[in-house]
């Protein structure tokens, strides 16, 4: 991406998150997603906290939790139902709001709070948004998080479903919070999406998959032109 196409997509982001934040009402329990995108959202609620509005919140990652604790937002444990959960994603199905998560390796929690909420949010920048998860280009992979151990034999497990890459950070195994490890599962069929996610569940050694699948009621999509408001569409 050129320049001037980040810094597009970053205010775009940050015009989705503020969206966000105006939905959250006074008392709610928050759940925060992970991710720049979920950040923007995390910053703008920060600012309504700090004019008065009392939420507490529920992080799914490490490095939300510290930008949640430095925009001075209440955090407490996932130990019950949440009002509403806002949380980037890698790509987002237009009409159905299936989503790809991961990218940024905290899907296992992210998936935790978004299915604790009564209502899950998804935002993003104009990017993000294709009319079918197999538009896009390049295709994307699905993020897998596995065991460390034994991960060698549950990559070899997860090759009947595509090609399993491990995801490295500087030549290293990347470490979720979890200290877990993540498997991106390219070349998988997308027209088999849903049973994909079921086969990928039933390998020992997987914890979670990044197929947010009926999961979302929203999609806030910031682009050039403004901001697009995307409900669940029933299925033709
Ligand atoms: C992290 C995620 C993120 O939500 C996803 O990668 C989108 O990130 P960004 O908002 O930075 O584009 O799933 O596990």
């Amino acid at each position: 991406m050129v320049k001037v196409e980040v810094l597009a997509a970053e205010k775009q982001k940050r015009q989705a998150g503020e969206r966000a934040a105006q939905l959250v009402e006074d008392g709610m329990t928050v759940g925060l997603g992970s991710g720049s995108t979920s950040l923007a959202f995390v910053r703008a609620l920060g600012a309504r906290v700090s004019a008065g509005l009392q939420v507490k919140a529920v992080s799914s990652s490490v490095r939300t939790s510290q930008e949640a604790l430095n925009v001075g937002l209440e955090m407490i444990d996932l130990e019950s139902r949440l009002d509403i959960a806002v949380d980037g994603a890698d790509i987002i199905e237009r009409g159905s709001l299936c989503a790809i998560k991961g990218l940024g390796g905290a899907l296992t929690r992210e998936k935790l709070v978004a299915l604790a909420a009564d209502r899950f949010i998804l935002v993003g920048d104009a990017s993000k948004i294709v009319d079918h998860l197999s538009d896009s280009q390049p295709r994307i992979p699905v993020p897998v998080e596995i065991v460390p151990f034994g991960w060698k034999l549950t990559r070899q497990r997860l090759s009947l479903l595509g090609d399993p890459v491990l995801r490295e950070s500087d030549g290293k195994p990347t470490v979720t919070d979890n200290a877990n490890l993540i498997i991106d599962l390219y070349g998988v069929d997308y027209a088999q999406i849903p049973d994909l996610g079921n086969a990928i569940k039933e390998i020992t050694g997987v914890v979670e998959h990044g197929l947010f699948l009926n999961m979302a009621a929203l999609a806030i999509i910031a682009g050039d032109d403004g901001i697009e408001e995307l409900a669940v569409e029933p299925p033709a």
